[in-house]
């Protein structure tokens, strides 16, 4: 949960009757477990609640299918181009009950539109935009994390000339700051790898006329389209501690150790049934000894999902692997550096790799849109040159 933001015209009791030069205004409570989680109070212009029309709408998706091979993979999404707006060009790769992961390469600004099966978590890998929201404008860019909370209104303005790439997370459930780096007051610690400095929020109200306005909404069920007889960025003033915020990886602070550091010291959110972890440039192990790239190892209780940012990724130097790759490695698959990257990493001070990581509880599916941009030849890996290939494969 971000710190507790005022923007704007807002009274100074809640609850109490509010008025603006329009009139009187419609107070909003949007709040997380049902009145008991964290909330925020808007103040509309026009009741929000205004809908002259409810229609179904069908958003084809592909399907995530078991990975019943328990294949490692890699998934190269540079490959995709201009595959629509920010919302409906989506395409989802990887998904469980938990969290979606999809990618887009936006040429064009979205519709408007809320998420209300769940929070969502986009990483800008390449392009400029402002997200639009209720609670106003947030400008991002690469290497900004963005979380739009459950039930938010807004549309993404991708920056003319574009494109915008991003990794979304669909979650089913909120995600949070993990409750490791929190005081028992709400504080991020001290030693937590980032403080509420780091944590940008909507820079102000912003409104917009208009009537019989469309919001596409995707719900527990599917997906709809609300008719609004007003426009639903009519709010004068909120406060609390639930609005959209924005991220940089690159103010993400690295924790290193004498020897090998696990991913844990990298978690930047905790999500129902997942975790994102940040590798972001740092020094080394510095004791003599030290293997300076990773052990290997199995997630045995996870699914790891690594998004390739940028940088050198001496670990896996040799796999195919560069920026805009992602990897999937299951559960009860043993992964681990690529043959001979200890030895290049010897003598090495720090590395200079930028990295996203997906850990989630239950296994991922996986889709007809990531098995298009599969490279076959990644599950043969870490094996030597010259081993044959088996056809089973
Ligand atoms: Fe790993």
């Amino acid at each position: 949960m971000p710190k507790y933001l005022r923007v704007g015209d807002v009274p100074a009791k809640r609850h109490v009757v509010h008025r603006a030069s329009t009139g009187r205004l419609a107070e909003e409570l949007m709040g997380e477990e049902g009145f008991a989680g964290a909330s925020s109070l808007l103040y509309h212009r026009f009741s929000p609640s205004a809908i002259l029309s409810a229609e179904a709408i069908v958003i084809e998706r592909a399907c995530p299918a078991p990975n019943d091979a328990l294949r490692p993979m890699h998934l190269r999404l540079g490959t995709f181009a201009d595959t629509g707006d920010p919302v409906t060009g989506r395409r989802l790769l990887l998904g469980n009950p938990d969290v979606a992961l999809c990618w887009v390469h936006a040429t064009r600004s979205s519709e408007l539109y809320r998420n209300a099966a769940g929070d969502e978590l986009s990483f800008v890998a390449e392009g400029r935009g402002v997200l639009e929201s209720v609670f106003g404008r947030l400008e991002v860019g690469p290497g900004d994390y963005v979380v739009v909370p459950a039930s938010t209104t807004h549309r993404w303005v991708v920056e003319p000339g574009g494109p915008m790439r991003m990794l979304v997370l669909e979650a089913s459930g909120h995600l949070t700051i993990p409750a490791r780096y929190m005081t028992a007051t709400g504080q991020l610690r001290e030693g937590a790898p980032y403080s509420e400095r780091d944590l940008r929020g909507p820079d102000g109200p912003l409104a917009c006329d208009g009537e019989q306005v469309p919001v596409l909404i995707r719900h527990r069920s599917g997906w709809a389209r609300h008719i609004h007889a007003c426009h639903p960025f009519d709010v004068v003033g909120w406060d609390g501690c639930v609005y959209p915020f924005a991220f940089s990886i690159k103010d993400f602070e690295p924790i290193v150790g004498r020897l090998h550091q696990p991913p844990t010291v990298h978690q930047t959110f905790a999500g129902q049934g997942f975790v994102v972890c940040s590798f972001v440039p740092r020094l080394l192990d510095f004791d003599p000894g030290a293997v300076r790239v990773p052990y290997h190892h199995a997630n045995v209780d996870s699914d790891e999902v690594l998004f390739y940012v940028e940088g050198d990724f001496t670990s896996r130097a040799g796999s195919g692997i560069g920026p805009n790759s992602l990897t999937l490695h299951p559960a009860g698959f043993v992964h681990g550096p690529q043959p001979g990257s200890a030895e290049a990493a010897a003598g090495a001070t720090r590395t200079d790799e930028t990295a996203v990581m997906v850990d989630t509880f239950r296994p991922l599916g996986v889709t007809s849109s990531a098995l298009e941009v599969s490279d076959d030849r990644y599950l043969r890996s870490w094996a030597r040159p010259g081993q044959p290939a088996i056809s089973r494969e």
